[in-house]
Order: C-alpha cells, then structure tokens, then sequence
C-alpha cells in the first residue's frame, strides 16, 4: 500500500498551510493551550472508560510517551506549529502503528474516545464534526488487522 501524507488535516486549506497562525482549524480550535487539554482528556478517558478497554489494551502501561506524540502530531496535522515533523521527521503513521493491533474494534474505539474527549473539552459543534471526518480517515486508513 502507498503511503499517504498525513501531515496535515486534509480540511487545511493552502493558505493555512503557509500561515500557521492564520484561520487554520488549529486556531479555531484555540492554539496550544486547547490541543493539549484535548489529548490529555482523551487519554485519560482511554484510561478510565472501560468501553475504550481494547483501545487501551493496545497501549503500554505508561501513556506519557504517547499523550506527549499525540499532541505534537495534532499541533501541525490541524495547521499549527509543526513540533513532530521537527523531532521525528514524517510521521510515517501507518508504519509506525505497524507493531500494534488495529482493527475495527480499535478503531473505533479510537475515535469514539476523541469524539468524547472532544465533547467534554467544548469544541465547537460544527469542528468536530469535521473533525470526525478527518480522525476516520486517518484511523480507517491505520487498520492493519481483520475485525
Ligand atoms: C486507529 C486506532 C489507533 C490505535 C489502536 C492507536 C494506537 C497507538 C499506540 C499503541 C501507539 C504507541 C504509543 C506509545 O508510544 O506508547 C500510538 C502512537 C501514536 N499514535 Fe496512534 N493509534 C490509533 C490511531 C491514531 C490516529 C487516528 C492518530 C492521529 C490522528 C494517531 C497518532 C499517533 C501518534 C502521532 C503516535 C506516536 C507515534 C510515534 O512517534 O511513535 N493514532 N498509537
């Protein structure tokens, strides 16, 4: 399978892409401070909510590595500052999830946690439908596991 780029959220327009700090959907998200409460609510959700049981089950038991990624990756793919391609260069992410399980059960598991996790921090009804659309196709596209 050919790698796509997900280096950014497929909604960024081009002149997002030239303007970090511009109209991106990560400042109408609110910048660094609300990408952060962001992941960090849907980790610890991932950690206290047994329906993301699975999901969870995939993870180390320390998820400090992955909520620090997560929000360096999220920081650039909405628009913003791109503080993961600086550290690790493309994110390559089917690759690098290559290691883990990822059916329908994880995937799903994963976007319901962000959906939630989303909700429960206050974004915008309308962004986060778009961004449930743009988490699907990453996700989706991740699976590399029947069922
Ligand atoms: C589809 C279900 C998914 C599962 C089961 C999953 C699972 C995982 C696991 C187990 C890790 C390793 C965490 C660690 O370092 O301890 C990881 C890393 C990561 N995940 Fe996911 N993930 C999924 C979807 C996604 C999606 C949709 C995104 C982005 C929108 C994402 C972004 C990342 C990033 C940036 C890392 C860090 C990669 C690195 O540099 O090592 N993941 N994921």
């Amino acid at each position: 399978m050919s790698e796509k780029e997900p280096t950014q959220i497929p909604t960024a327009t081009a002149s997002a892409q030239s303007q970090p700090q511009g109209d991106t959907v990560f400042s109408l998200l609110g910048g660094e401070s609300r990408v952060r409460a962001l992941v960090d609510r849907f980790y610890d959700l991932m950690d206290l909510e047994p329906r993301y049981q699975a999901l969870r089950a995939v993870h180390g038991s320390d998820l400090g590595s992955a909520r620090q990624k997560l929000f360096w990756f999220l920081c650039g793919w909405l628009g913003g500052p791109n503080h993961y391609i600086e550290r690790f260069g493309h994110p390559r992410l089917r690759a690098r999830h290559m290691p883990f399980k990822i059916g329908l059960t994880e995937r799903d598991q994963w976007l319901a946690c962000m959906d939630q996790a989303m909700a429960e921090v206050g974004v915008d009804g309308a962004l986060r439908a778009k961004l449930n659309e743009a988490f699907f196709g990453t996700a989706d596209w991740m699976r590399n596991t029947p069922g």
